[in-house]
């Protein structure tokens, strides 16, 4: 039984099928990597676990319960979090307080700036917001505007914001997109120290191959909006159906 179990998921957008009996199984404690060309419904896919689209058919369970109905806002104190595309930070504040905020929240079980206007003496909640600056080492940036992080310690900045709300399943899209070589490397090794440290399941979308490889224990493989192969890595390496759908096959 993964943490995450997904069962002939459809979902059409007019009569256009972005999904079509999609199945997956991501285990508890692994990172799960979903691949496959532009248009081929990753995107869509994700959507569908945290509410933000509904499948027209099929079902969507997580740690053992159904998805499909519950509120974006319900599904992620369930213990799903996502980490967007383009950071979701506060850019006019500094990095400590975009901490807090999350912080805070878990703590008062809403997500909203009102939460920094009540933080005055509370120990426990700004000490958990600096372990998470911590485990992303921008301990030392905490005083820095958000606007001017590098890319990479915007996203670092987002995963603590991630974390602070303890997730049991992180959804990461694409997170080294538009990022040089070395912001990249640092967030695979971030996110390898976070699954190594916290044992958090995660689904990472990701077009760049090297980030794949570095941290996925599963590949699944959708084109077209099917998946075409779900196996270890290493066989999907030299997976002809891979290959063919990579190289001009499906696009
Ligand atoms: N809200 C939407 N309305 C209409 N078509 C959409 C919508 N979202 C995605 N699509 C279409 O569904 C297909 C899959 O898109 P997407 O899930 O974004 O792919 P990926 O993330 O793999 O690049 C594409 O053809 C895309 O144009
Ligand atoms: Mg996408």
């Amino acid at each position: 039984m993964g943490i995450l179990e997904v069962q002939n998921v459809n979902k059409s957008f007019g009569g256009l099928k972005a999904l079509q009996n999609v199945n997956l199984d991501i285990e508890e404690g692994t990172i799960h990597a979903i691949i496959g060309p532009n248009g081929a419904g990753k995107s869509t896919l994700l959507n569908c676990f945290v509410g933000k689209l509904v499948p027209d058919t099929g079902t969507v369970m997580f740690d053992g319960k159904s998805l499909l109905g519950i509120k974006p806002h319900e599904i992620n104190q369930t213990g799903v979090s996502r980490v967007f595309q383009t950071p979701e930070i506060f850019s006019e504040l500094t990095v400590a307080e975009n901490v807090l905020i999350p912080c805070f929240a878990k703590r008062d079980g809403a997500f909203t700036l009102n939460a920094l206007s009540r933080v005055t003496g509370e120990v426990d909640v700004r000490e958990k917001a600096e372990q998470m600056l911590i485990d992303v080492s921008m301990e030392d940036k905490k005083d820095m505007l958000a606007s001017s992080l590098s890319r990479g310690d915007k996203r670092r900045l987002e995963m603590a914001m991630c974390l602070s709300q303890d997730p049991k399943l992180l959804l990461l899209d694409e997170p080294t997109a538009g990022m040089a070589r070395a912001d990249t490397n640092n967030t695979i090794e971030l996110l390898a120290q976070i699954q190594e440290r916290r044992h958090i399941t995660m689904a990472v979308i990701e077009h760049d191959m090297h980030v794949v490889f570095s941290l996925a224990q599963k590949i699944s493989v959708l084109a077209q909006g099917t998946v075409i192969a779900e196996d270890l890595p290493e066989n999907i390496k030299g997976h002809p159906k891979v290959q063919e759908a990579y190289l001009g096959g499906a696009h």
